[in-house]
């Protein structure tokens, strides 16, 4: 490849050198010296290690061994349903969790030009999906203040945003006054990103002057969330628990005392939210052991044989589906971030620019986009409470433009569970 290469800073050449993705810079000679810069910026942003380990990993479900993992099911929970609710509702009066919203995600599915939780859900008037969520945390908020009389302790409300969400989500948030919700409550921080990568591991161009760069996965969570400083804030204001939730569910129950009472009377490092699939078939991923450890299987994971295995009194042994509601004990999931995550790299059509810097629109996957998933955090811990709810009361979520989980079955999933206009 011909290239001048004398004016990129040096450390940023072997960088590249060294890693293999001098190509990045092919157009350096065509580009002003703000471009340059902006260039040099995000390759230093670049996760190398990740890109390492993506390209060396083999297919990374092949030789994990699924087991069950046993759910606490609501007929379980009833006789000390009042001994959860009563812990969960002190731990909320304390201000003992804070809720993270996982709002990175670019929505792609459904198509919407926005950061999701800026979708109004409502018909004749405005309900924002940031609205409701904050609304739903608010509500056990309320009830926990209520049952002693006392005055309401407002929780922290955590917001991850991406690189290309944040500054439309925050002033999205302070264009609605917060909700009336207290500002300094409410914090935003920007997930990492990572770039998307050719079949051999190049990193992709969007421009010549801008790396495809896509928000890191859901996984990557804690690491951002602690290099901003925002998790040392939560400790000294006594956070223990982290409720993290997706934000494309308008019946998420964030803070819910009896999920947060169980896990602390059990005293695990953390639990998932999750509920009976309505079929073996239905695809949402299913919590499991994984060679021993907690972890989630996803649908197309299981055989057959083990989508309708059942157990002695015939329940099926994969019949729960995580929610995306995870209640983390910030203790022990601070020991845990040392671990690392495995890397999952999904082929998919990029648009990039080809080798002379033609727009290229791909009709096949034509290359890897790198993600973390949150479900693999559940591996670092020894135990994870799982924990049934019920879906009319606590799934209606926004994944697609029409059909099943689509705008129009969450509005009638909310409206029959809450009775609201919309
Ligand atoms: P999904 O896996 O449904 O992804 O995210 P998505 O981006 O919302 O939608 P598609 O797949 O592109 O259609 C589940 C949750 O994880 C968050 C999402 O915002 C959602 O709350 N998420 C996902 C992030 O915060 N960051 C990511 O990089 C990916």
């Amino acid at each position: 490849m011909s290239m001048q290469k004398a004016d990129i800073p040096e450390s940023i050449l072997q960088l590249a050198e060294k890693n293999g993705q001098l190509q990045v810079f092919r157009f350096w000679n065509e580009l002003n010296e703000l471009s340059r810069a902006d260039l040099v910026k995000q390759f230093e942003s670049i996760d190398f290690d990740m890109i390492k380990e993506a390209m060396e990993q083999t297919n990374l479900a092949s030789g994990s061994l699924i087991s069950p993992l046993k759910t606490m099911t609501l007929a379980q929970q009833e006789e000390r349903k009042a001994a959860f609710q009563t812990e969960g509702n002190h731990l909320i009066r304390e201000g003992k969790v804070a809720a993270l919203v996982l709002a990175g995600g670019q929505g792609s599915r459904l198509g919407f030009n926005g950061p999701k939780g800026t979708l109004n859900v409502g018909i004749t008037r405005e309900l924002y999906l940031f609205e409701i969520l904050l609304n739903n945390m608010l509500a056990n908020i309320r009830a926990a203040a209520a049952e002693t009389n006392q005055e309401m302790k407002y929780l922290h409300f955590c917001v991850m945003t991406s690189d290309q969400n944040h500054e439309q989500t925050v002033s999205f948030f302070e264009d609605h006054h917060f909700f009336g919700y207290p500002e300094k409550y409410i914090h935003f921080f920007k997930q990492d990103q990572a770039p998307a990568l050719s079949h051999s591991g190049e990193i992709l161009l969007d421009e010549k002057d801008r790396i495809s760069l896509a928000p890191n996965g859901n996984g990557g969570w804690f690491r951002s969330m602690m290099r901003c400083g925002l998790w040392d804030l939560l400790k000294k204001d006594g956070v223990e628990w982290i409720n993290v939730v997706s934000v494309d569910n308008v019946l998420q129950n964030i803070a819910d005392p009896v999920f947060l009472g169980a896990a602390s009377l059990a005293g695990v490092p953390a639990a998932a939210k999750v509920i009976a699939k309505v079929s073996p078939d239905e695809r949402v991923g299913a919590i499991c052991y994984r060679n021993g450890r907690p972890s989630v299987v996803e649908y197309s994971e299981l055989t057959d044989e083990m989508r309708l295995a059942t157990d002695e009194k015939g329940q099926y042994l994969y019949h729960f589906g995580v929610t995306l509601n995870y209640l983390f004990k910030m203790t022990e999931t601070e020991k845990a971030a040392g671990t690392s995550l495995p890397i999952h790299k999904a082929n998919k059509k990029i648009k990039c620019l080809t080798e002379a810097g033609e727009p290229f629109v791909p009709e096949e996957p034509n290359a890897y986009k790198l993600e973390y998933f949150i479900f693999d955090i559940l591996e670092a811990f020894d135990e994870v409470l799982s924990m049934e709810c019920l879906r009319e009361d606590e799934f209606a979520p926004i994944k697609n433009k029409a059909g099943v989980d689509s705008l129009q079955t969450a509005r009638d999933l909310l409206v029959k569970k809450t009775g609201i206009t919309l």
